[in-house]
């Protein structure tokens, strides 16, 4: 399957149509932004290693039943996957807290919460990604039923309890990530885009490293070394 026309470019990828109707193909690629895009760099490998991490991811969710846009690995830094209508709500799963939930909310960096927070963000550079609730979701009709923000939830729970299990095993907390979906042809909620260091946080069970994308955002360096460290143990 070739590229086509360039359909969209985001900060992490580009997508091209196919020349199946129903096939998109994202090129992964090696920039990298923080603080809606107020914070810019390139790491050489780091496309490459996103697209082979969320290949891994995907196969693991379909493997238990979980739909994802996801067709085949084309090559280091090409994906096929189905085409979908976005869902403009980007969900987040926290399992620890850090990150905006700490410094909006004021909970200790690191504190294990009682039970997994799902929220929803407004997908919206422009306005800097805010909060939704779900009255907000519909007043903007980004989905069109309450049944369908329900549904992204429990399919968000499901997704964790998924994930966080496989990664222990790994050593590694799964502190948070953020999910987005869309509605394939038929109509039915898939998982799309991608699952990686850039939008999972993953901290080391024994030495409370930091393997993703905050060490971009934190300057901490040594970022393609810890998105390594991540695929290396999702394939070992
Ligand atoms: O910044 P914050 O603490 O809200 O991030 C929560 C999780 O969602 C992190 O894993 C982060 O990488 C991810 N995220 C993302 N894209 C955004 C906002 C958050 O991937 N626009």
């Amino acid at each position: 399957m070739q590229k086509r026309k360039l359909v969209y470019e985001g900060k992490a990828k580009r997508l091209f149509s196919t020349d199946d109707d129903e096939l998109f193909i994202s090129e992964f690629k090696d920039d990298l932004t923080a603080f809606n895009g107020k914070k810019k760099s390139s790491e050489s490998g780091k496309g490459a290693l996103n697209n082979k991490i969320s290949v891994e991811l995907f196969k693991l969710l379909q493997s238990h039943g979980i739909p994802t846009h996801f067709v085949k690995m084309i090559d280091d830094n090409h994906m096929l996957h189905k085409k979908t209508n976005v869902i403009l709500i980007e969900v987040i799963v926290r399992n620890i807290a850090t990150g905006s939930l700490s410094k909006n909310l004021g909970i200790k960096d690191g504190t294990i919460l009682p039970f997994t927070l799902v929220e929803f963000d407004y997908k919206n550079d422009a306005l800097g990604d805010p909060k939704l609730n779900d009255q907000h979701a519909l007043l903007l009709g980004l989905v069109d039923f309450q049944d369908e923000l329900d549904k992204l939830r429990r399919m968000a729970r499901q997704i964790n309890d998924i994930l966080r299990p496989y990664f222990a095993k790994k050593n590694l907390n799964l502190v948070d990530f953020k999910l987005e979906f869309g509605k394939d042809s038929s109509g039915n909620i898939i998982v799309i885009d991608e699952i990686s260091p850039d939008n999972c946080r993953f901290w080391d069970m024994t030495t409370k490293e930091k393997l993703d994308k905050d060490r971009f955002r934190q300057g901490l360096g040594g970022l393609s070394m810890a998105y390594q460290e991540i695929l290396n143990r999702i394939l070992g």
